[in-house]
């Protein structure tokens, strides 16, 4: 018999911050799962700007009318927490072939660790293609404007942050 197909993906991330980008990833995520985890990571190579609370309230404040979306911290390694929220799936945005490289790494490596874990990849929107959590804080951080970039919770935040009027 075959075995149901998954319902749930996990969207892992830094997330900091959450960009348009991701946000498409979700909403287009949820064209073929039933439910998105977005997974924000505590364990994460990069220095985040935004602690980790603050990364999950500003995803919490842009998915709070997304009952399909659950915001989540996660520690640890990515396979374990997937495991352990019994889900099968890791969603992830590719922009550039640029990403390719360290996705296929991650990839690589997380089914190293855990077999039944796929890793899913889907093309972002060509509108969001040269976006990336770090040039907007480098542009907010020089007083640039990253309206429309960023959801409204996130560029409220970025201009407390950088003490932009
Ligand atoms: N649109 C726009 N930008 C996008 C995007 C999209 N669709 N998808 C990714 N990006 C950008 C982000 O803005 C970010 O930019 P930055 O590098 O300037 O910050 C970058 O691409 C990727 O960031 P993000 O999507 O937040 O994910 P990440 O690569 O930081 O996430 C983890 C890495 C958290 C998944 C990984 O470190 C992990 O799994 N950690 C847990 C520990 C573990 O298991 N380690 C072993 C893993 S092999």
């Amino acid at each position: 018999m075959e075995s149901p197909k998954p319902k749930t993906a996990v969207y892992p991330g830094t997330f900091d911050p959450l960009t348009n980008g991701h946000v498409s990833i979700v909403r287009r995520g949820l064209d073929v799962f039933d439910t998105i985890v977005l997974a924000i990571a505590k364990d994460t190579p990069k220095q985040p700007l935004f602690p980790l609370e603050e990364r999950v309230v500003m995803a919490e404040e842009v998915f709070a009318h997304f009952p399909q979306v659950v915001v989540e911290p996660f520690s640890g390694l990515l396979v374990e927490y997937v495991d352990n929220r019994g889900a099968q799936v890791v969603l992830r945005g590719l922009r550039a072939i640029s990403d390719f490289e360290y996705e296929f790494q991650m990839a690589l490596m997380n089914r190293r660790l855990k077999r039944d874990v796929h890793t899913l990849f889907m093309m972002t929107d060509y509108k969001w293609l040269f976006t990336s959590s770090s040039i907007i804080k480098e542009t907010v951080s020089l007083g640039g404007d990253v309206q429309g970039l960023v959801p409204e919770p996130v560029w409220l935040r970025l201009r407390k942050k950088y003490a932009v009027q």
